[in-house]
């Protein structure tokens, strides 16, 4: 068993969508604590910026992560500049908003692509060097949609993180006893682009209104749960999905 220590210090964490809101917050968050950091995400430039600007020893991995063939290609990379990775962050993500009647089968594909079989093929990728090193984290970020059947976001956004819950569930079971934990967080409402810009202001002010802490979340809070499972000390939670919903839901 890992010591039971709050050290990431020396640890390899790979983050997929790293140059989103959430995903930059989470990239800065491990940095400060001397994780070393592979950054995922479709826009090169973005991801290239983003490894100059931390201070941290990075790797850039610029592919579409709906691509399994990408995935391993780019993961074969990653295990030649460090030998495994020992925290995974499902964060790539794309949102859309149109409910069931709207929705298309290439829009439904697409989203469940990004959103769901990236997690998947990730997963895959990591989990064997996991289990042979008797330590892993993975964590999901997932949506407060999930339980909530999606108060803004549609039809494909709100089933692909219902399936991204059962697919924590299902690799946390599976890998319990190998030192792995696998685990979700569920946020709404984190102040990026998916809120700023992909809702309209009217959407935004109702929001607010309805949200019992009257305001929306910081990605330096998501960031800050991350850091929380990623700890060997948090060995013994797995399969468990944090709210950040600001009150909207208790139980
Ligand atoms: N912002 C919110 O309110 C909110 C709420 C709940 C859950 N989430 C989830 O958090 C995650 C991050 O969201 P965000 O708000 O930072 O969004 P964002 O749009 O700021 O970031 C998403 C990142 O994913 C990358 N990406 C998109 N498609 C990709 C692909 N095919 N391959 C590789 N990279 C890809 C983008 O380039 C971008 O850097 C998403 O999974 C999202 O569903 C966000």
């Amino acid at each position: 068993m890992e010591p039971l220590n709050d050290n990431l210090e020396g640890k390899v964490a790979l983050i997929t969508g790293a140059c989103g809101g959430i995903g930059r917050a989470i990239c800065e968050r491990l940095a400060a604590e001397g994780v070393r950091l592979v950054l995922v995400d479709i826009d090169d430039e973005a991801a290239q910026t983003l490894a100059a600007s931390l201070d941290a020893d990075t790797f850039v991995a610029a592919l579409d992560v709906s691509d399994p063939e990408a995935v391993t290609r780019e993961y074969e990379r990653v295990t030649k500049e460090f030998a495994s990775v020992d925290i995974l962050i499902n964060c790539a993500g794309i949102l859309s908003n149109n409910k069931l009647l709207a929705t298309s089968p290439e829009e439904w594909r697409k989203v469940m692509a990004v959103n769901l079989d990236s997690a998947l093929y990730w997963s895959q990728a990591v989990v064997p060097s996991m289990r042979d090193n008797g330590f892993g984290r993975i964590i999901n970020i997932c949506s407060f949609a999930w339980k909530a059947g999606g108060l803004t976001a549609g039809t494909a956004y709100t089933a692909s993180k219902g399936g991204m819950v059962s697919l924590t569930f299902s690799i946390a079971l599976e890998f319990a006893g190998a030192g792995i934990t696998v685990n979700g967080i569920a946020p709404c409402y984190v102040m990026t682009p998916m809120v700023s810009e992909q809702l309209t202001q009217e959407q935004r002010d109702a929001t607010l209104e309805l949200l019992p802490v009257k305001r929306f979340c910081a990605p330096e809070e998501v960031a800050h749960a991350v850091r929380f499972l990623a700890s060997p000390l948090s060995g013994f939670i797995t399969g468990e999905i944090i709210d950040m919903n600001g009150g909207l839901q208790f139980d």
